[in-house]
């Protein structure tokens, strides 16, 4: 009974995967504020060169420099996992796998892309990194990799998270990063933002327009902004995830996935397990890909394919992606980082072009299955991975049902050590199910009413 696989570092992967080379239909520039597509120069003052470079690359397979290798060895390969006793409580045929990138230093698998942002910004002689973090978990990976790579961090918390999540911020502090709660009266967007709202929550959106006002603040050139999630790069860099997956299946014999199952936030993790199969799937394998979202921040499963800007003050281009409207601002759930009101761009565009089936899911189900998963495999995983486990425990109870003997694949994309106060609400019976009212959701949708619209072309279409 083999119940984890490993690689060796010798075997880990060299190059990162581009789906964008892959995907059916043409990809959806983003767009200026004049509407048409941006150039690269537009994005020199937020982003280096070398990473406006791979933003727009559409070659297939990028190498990963042995600088970034080297970092990575410290943690990676992780290990894949099979929940043997999970299957068996579940009294299911099905096979549970489990990649497990809670094993990297700040706990997830953020620092895969933080390592390699901070490197090619270090190649190109940038100085200092500001980001935006919701769960804690982003920041934390940013602040280990500019500790390691010589870099200055400054880091704007979402403020509920920088509340619920205290320890976060000496995580932060001890790799030697900056992190203030947002809004904050650092910028001036936080100034505005609490003058009008005092008590906000914050959101994601609010925390990057302040990171990146900062960034382009300052006169030097040397400070820029790096994002966690979303960005073609940031997928990119996550391919690792599935493409060590692939390799550590082929060891133990398995030539087939039936389910490949993320939760999805901006959608990193996911594009990190996923993309490698939605390769496969482009290339005729039968796969159910599924993203998976809260049911209180529904952006895959509710809101239009559109441009909208990625952060509240629309500082960022207009992306082509799902939004519920770059002014939402989620309710105050568990699962910080899944509180973001779009959808990377390549995710959005797998979904239009028929590749993956989302999923949304109540607070609770996740607490439930979070539960179950602690007391069978014994991780504790974050509130953003409860729904990735929430979802392939609903599938293998499908696979019950049907008496089909399916291989399902999740990625446990962070550990839940530092988030134990949701734990500890849902113990005491304080956390409630909550879904998007449609009047709230319409209302949002109005302050994007007249942005330009994605061509929505279906793969027969091409
Ligand atoms: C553990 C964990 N999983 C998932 C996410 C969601 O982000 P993404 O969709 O970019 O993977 C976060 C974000 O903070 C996280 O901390």
């Amino acid at each position: 009974m083999q119940q984890k696989v490993t690689l060796s570092e010798k075997e880990m992967p060299r190059q990162w995967y581009n789906l964008a080379a892959d995907l059916p239909s043409p990809i959806q520039p983003p767009l200026g504020p004049d509407g048409q597509p941006i150039k690269p120069e537009m994005l020199e003052a937020v982003f280096p060169g070398n990473l406006i470079e791979q933003e727009m690359s559409p070659q297939r397979w990028i190498d990963i420099p042995e600088g970034i290798l080297e970092i990575l060895y410290r943690w990676r390969p992780t290990p894949l996992q099979r929940a043997y006793t999970l299957e068996k409580i579940l009294d299911t045929p099905a096979r549970i796998y489990y990649k497990n990138e809670s094993v990297s230093p700040p706990g997830s698998h953020k620092p895969n892309t933080a390592v390699a942002q901070a490197w090619y910004n270090k190649e190109f002689g940038i100085k200092k990194l500001t980001t935006e973090t919701g769960a804690g978990q982003w920041g934390s990976a940013l602040s280990f990799a500019c500790s390691l790579l010589g870099l200055e961090a400054k880091i704007y918390m979402v403020r509920i998270s920088f509340d619920q999540k205290p320890y976060r911020k000496t995580m932060m502090q001890t790799w030697g990063g900056k992190c203030v709660p947002s809004p904050s009266e650092e910028t001036q967007t936080g100034r505005d933002i609490l003058a009008k709202h005092p008590d906000t929550p914050g959101s994601l959106g609010i925390a990057i327009s302040e990171a990146i006002e900062e960034a382009v603040s300052d006169k030097s050139g040397q400070t820029r902004y790096s994002l966690g999630s979303v960005l073609n790069h940031v997928m990119l860099h996550q391919t690792i995830i599935g493409l060590e997956t692939k390799k550590q299946l082929e060891k133990i014999g398995v030539k087939k996935v039936d389910s490949v199952i993320g939760c999805v936030g901006g959608g990193s993790n996911f594009a990190g397990i996923a993309f490698p199969f939605i390769y496969d799937k482009i290339n005729g394998s039968d796969i159910d890909i599924i993203p998976v979202e809260p049911q209180s921040c529904p952006t895959m499963t509710r809101a239009p394919y559109v441009y909208d800007h990625g952060d509240t003050a629309k500082m960022t281009p207009l992306m082509a992606m799902h939004s519920l409207g770059h002014g939402f601002i989620p309710p105050p759930i568990h699962a910080g980082g899944l509180r973001y009101h779009g959808v990377a761009p390549l995710i959005s565009q797998s979904i239009n072009d028929g590749l993956l089936t989302p999923e949304a899911i109540h607070q609770l189900e996740c607490y439930e299955a979070a539960m179950t998963f602690a007391r069978t495999e014994g991780i504790i995983v974050a509130p953003e991975t409860s729904h990735a486990v929430a979802s392939a425990i609903r599938q293998a109870k499908r696979a019950k049902e049907e008496g089909k003997e399916k291989v399902i694949l999740f990625n446990l994309s962070g550990h839940g050590l530092m988030d134990l106060l949701g734990y500890q609400k849902y113990f005491a019976g304080e956390l409630e199910d909550y879904a998007l009212p449609e009047e709230d959701l319409k209302e949002s949708l109005r302050s994007i009413e007249n942005l330009p619209k994605p061509q929505k072309m279906s793969v027969s279409e091409v």
